[in-house]
């Protein structure tokens, strides 16, 4: 590790993780009991009649009724009208504690001031965007670089998927090789190469509904953590044409869900060099949360190329970039001055004024505050508090986190065993599959009534504005959930 203000304090025992995992998703499910989640979910209907009426409307104009993956549609989607540090308000006048924060973004809190201010001037000076340079490109990337230990050159692009794919076509031009293997389960965006073997592993083609097989044909999965499985890819690729890069996310995939061994990233690194793959690290998510240096400076290992998103323009639109050594950077020269080999990448609104100068503020601010460190903690309260009640109401769930990454599994679904080349134990897995992410969407509307707002009713990002207080408040809110588990009430 190579500085201390990370968000995670401790590195959790990764194997004890994955056996309550095995336990849990191995067990009957333990939702909330019938009669408690009617009412639950009388709490909509009751205490959300704007939002209700809004979302029927919507659901004429708007396909499934909302725009975004991850509004909670279960009941049906809230409609939020101010979000301030720690809190949320939809449009009833409800307040909430936020753990959604934007998906990741907000590491200082929603809407932090001088973040705002920031924007708010370069609004009035020129508006969000000019498609000309501003100095705010050149700020966030002289930060970036200065912080991101493998980055020496950053190019900012308009989201985490458009910079997966131009560190895709860099890995292919540099190396001259086809084939990108990624984690099974892992998400790094909906490009036509990534909708494979996304969410769980095994998955191949699953979800590449309206994706032409050959748009997936040098994509290919290996299981998490199978360093042995990884080489004997990178060893069947050598054979025909090689591997253009590896991708994963450093902590696990799904932001962690499914957490890496401490070593693995390294042991992934050696055999890059090995085989002469490029290791792309997928930062969407942990860069500026887990550290200034990102995952990269926590586990002290370099990729070639770093995908950056989320934090990079601090809650703001156009959030994405990728980042690296100058060689492979090249590639991406914009402009008249590119490379001879360019690796085609564009976008109208990528590095705006406005996302440009949101980020760099948002980065000055959590350097200033140590906010990563801060959000951590706040984590960590959470995760120790919910790992209480979990033993207090003998439930199987599963409490684990990575700094201000908190996960908190109580169907497991994503741990069901699904095994394509196993075709006879595939209804019983997608059947499982159906019932436990139910349970999930109720958990997510439980939570949602009592005043918590998760991703998916299994993620927490915890936040700097989450104070001890705000913590110990959501843990009393999660204990009134788990009292009306199925079987508590009968212990
Ligand atoms: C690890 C990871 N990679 C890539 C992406 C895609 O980023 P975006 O939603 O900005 O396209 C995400 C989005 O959640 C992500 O979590």
């Amino acid at each position: 590790m190579i500085s201390s203000n990370f968000s995670i304090t401790e590195y959790h025992d990764v194997k004890q993780v994955y056996d309550k995992l095995d336990k849990l998703v191995k067990q009957p499910v333990r939702p909330v009991s019938r009669d408690h989640m009617e009412i639950y979910l009388d709490y909509f209907d009751k205490k959300c009649p704007q939002s209700k009426k809004l979302i029927d409307h919507a659901v004429k104009y708007i396909p499934g009724g909302a725009q975004h993956n991850l509004a909670f549609n279960y009941p049906f989607p809230l409609v939020f009208t101010k979000a301030e540090g720690a809190y949320l308000y939809d449009m009833d006048g409800n307040k909430y504690i936020d753990f959604l924060q934007a998906g990741g973004p907000t590491v200082l809190g929603s809407n932090y001031p001088a973040v705002k201010e920031k924007a708010i001037e370069v609004i009035n000076e020129t508006g969000p965007s000019t498609g000309l340079f501003h100095e705010y490109e050149l700020k966030i990337a002289e930060f970036i670089c200065k912080h991101i230990p493998s980055v020496d050159q950053f190019r900012m692009l308009g989201s985490g998927t458009e910079a997966v794919m131009a560190s895709i076509r860099v890995a292919r031009l540099a190396t001259g090789k086809k084939k990108i293997i990624k984690l099974g389960g892992a998400y790094h965006g909906w490009s036509d190469q990534m909708v494979y073997g996304m969410r769980v592993p095994r998955t191949g083609r699953f979800d590449a509904h309206g994706i032409p097989r050959a748009c997936t044909r040098h994509t290919q999965e290996v299981y998490p953590n199978d360093i042995k499985a990884l080489e004997r890819k990178l060893r069947w690729n050598r054979l025909r044409g090689g591997t253009a890069a590896v991708i994963l996310e450093p902590l696990g995939t799904e932001s962690g869900t499914r957490p890496m061994d401490f070593g693995y990233n390294a042991k992934v690194r050696e055999l890059c060099d090995k085989y002469g793959a490029l290791l792309i690290f997928d930062e969407v998510v942990t860069a500026f949360r887990v550290g200034l240096s990102g995952t990269q400076g926590y586990f002290n290992v370099m990729p070639d190329l770093t995908v950056f998103g989320k934090v990079v323009a601090g809650g703001y639109p156009s959030a994405g970039g990728l980042g690296g050594r100058k060689k492979y950077m090249a590639y991406l020269a914009a402009g008249l001055q590119g490379a001879k080999k360019r690796a085609m990448v564009g976008g109208t609104m990528a590095a705006n004024p406005l996302s440009s100068a949101a980020g760099y503020q948002t980065l000055l601010e959590i350097e200033k505050t140590n906010a990563c460190a801060r959000a951590g903690e706040a984590g960590d309260r959470l995760t120790k508090g919910l790992q209480k009640l979990i033993g207090k109401y003998k439930l199987p769930f599963v409490a684990y986190n990575q700094g201000s990454i908190c996960h908190l599994e109580t169907s497991a679904v994503l741990f069901v065993d699904v095994n394509f080349s196993k075709p006879w134990t595939l209804p019983k897995a997608l059947k499982q599959i159906k019932i436990r992410k139910h349970m999930m969407e109720e958990m997510g509307a439980a939570y949602m009534a009592e005043g918590l707002v998760t991703l998916a009713g299994s993620r927490m990002y915890t936040s700097m504005a989450d104070t001890p207080e705000i913590i110990d408040e959501a843990l009393a809110r999660f204990e009134r959930v788990f009292q009306k588990i199925e079987g508590v009430n009968e212990q």
